[in-house]
């Protein structure tokens, strides 16, 4: 097929950032990446409506720190920045967008060509040392280091250590008064359906493992970070969504629940 945007490339594996754009509703996929987001979508029904409560809670949450005052974001492991990122929710602020993935960084790049606001640079999020001090952030935030950051609907990419690793070197970073916009996707502990193992074996095979945690295991993992006076809230309050729009069989049977929570410094 040809792609909106006339890039093929890289387009006969499915790709995580198009894979996402797909089960969001957009455009910037390919055959495979709808195939490999299907098949996931059979595994786990309820995919959709919680990928698309997370893009939602993105939106939410830098509206609520653009009314206090941030015009600087930067966000890890932020795929695709198609027409609802932060970059169009906040057009005035400078935005720097994160992704380990060269293709989602080459389409991204055609995405945002000639905003001047905006930067995206490819890194590994898991490594902050080695973006923290990049000339674009220097370039785009001059020496601010009050800025809000975004670590939406990446929390199951990263490992225990991986995550207390990121959370205290963007703490140590980040100027006091910083804020962090975070999703949480999390489980019952020792909960596991033969539907569930077979979905994250499949994010196992592809080389990315994908870790659900508790709630109260989310809580201590974002020390030193604190959670502001809203506290971690499931994605549907933030939302304002009718309490019964998570239906039972939404969770999966492991009591699937996504939190969303604005962190502080
Ligand atoms: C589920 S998408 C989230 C997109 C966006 N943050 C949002 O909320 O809509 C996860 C993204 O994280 C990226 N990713 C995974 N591991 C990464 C890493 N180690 N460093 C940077 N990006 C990574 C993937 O390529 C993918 O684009």
């Amino acid at each position: 097929m040809s792609h909106p945007m006339g890039s093929p490339v890289g387009t006969d594996q499915p790709n995580a950032a198009r894979v996402y754009d797909y089960v969001l509703g957009g455009t910037h996929n390919f055959e495979v990446d709808r195939q490999a987001a299907e098949f996931m979508i059979s595994l786990v029904p309820s995919t959709r409506k919680w990928v698309r409560m997370l893009r939602a809670f993105l939106q939410e949450a830098v509206r609520l720190l653009v009314e206090e005052g941030f015009d600087r974001f930067l966000d890890l492991g932020s795929g695709l920045p198609t027409q609802d990122h932060i970059h169009a929710v906040a057009p005035h602020a400078r935005v720097i967008y994160i992704d380990i993935d060269p293709v989602a960084v080459a389409y991204s790049r055609e995405l945002l060509a000639g905003n001047p606001n905006v930067r995206y640079l490819q890194a590994d999020m898991k490594r902050p040392e080695t973006f923290l001090n990049a000339p674009e952030i220097r370039e785009l935030f001059g020496d601010e280091r009050r800025v809000a950051i975004g670590f939406n609907a990446v929390s199951p990419f990263f490992t225990p250590e991986e995550m207390r690793h990121v959370m205290q070197a963007l703490y140590d970073w980040a100027a006091p008064g910083s804020k962090m916009f975070a999703t949480f996707e999390t489980k019952a502990a020792g909960k596991m359906t033969p539907r569930m193992a077979q979905f994250l074996a499949m994010f196992e095979q592809m080389g990315q493992p994908f870790y659900f945690y508790t709630l109260e295991e989310c809580q201590e993992l974002v020390r030193p970070w604190r959670p502001d006076h809203r506290g971690f809230r499931p994605l549907v309050e933030w939302l304002g969504l009718p309490p019964d729009y998570i239906t039972e069989e939404d969770r999966e049977g492991v009591d699937l629940e996504f939190y969303g929570v604005i962190l502080e410094k």
